[in-house]
């Protein structure tokens, strides 16, 4: 499964780096029953609607706004359930 994360410059002010960060750990942790790839990509188009609180990431055509502290609960509950 691939995981799409904004790295364009809204998002990187909004934290993308330490989601980034995260993410690859929580990949890295769960390797033995998770399938992930993990890419970047420049800006989204997303952060000029205003509704943007965190750093958009892509999962197939859906889109989720995610904080630095909400990495984990995303992974739990959207990337993990997908791939094990
Ligand atoms: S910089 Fe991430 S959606 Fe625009």
């Amino acid at each position: 499964m691939k995981v799409t994360i904004c790295i364009g410059s809204f998002c990187h002010v909004k934290g993308a780096p330490a989601v980034i960060a995260v993410l690859q750990r929580l990949v890295a942790e769960n390797t033995v029953k998770v399938r992930v790839e993990l890419a970047g990509e420049f800006c989204m188009g997303q952060c000029q609607s205003g509704h943007t609180e965190g750093v958009n990431i892509a999962i197939g055509e859906e889109i989720y706004d995610v904080s630095p502290a909400g990495v984990e609960a995303f992974f739990q509950k959207e990337i993990l359930p997908k791939v094990s």
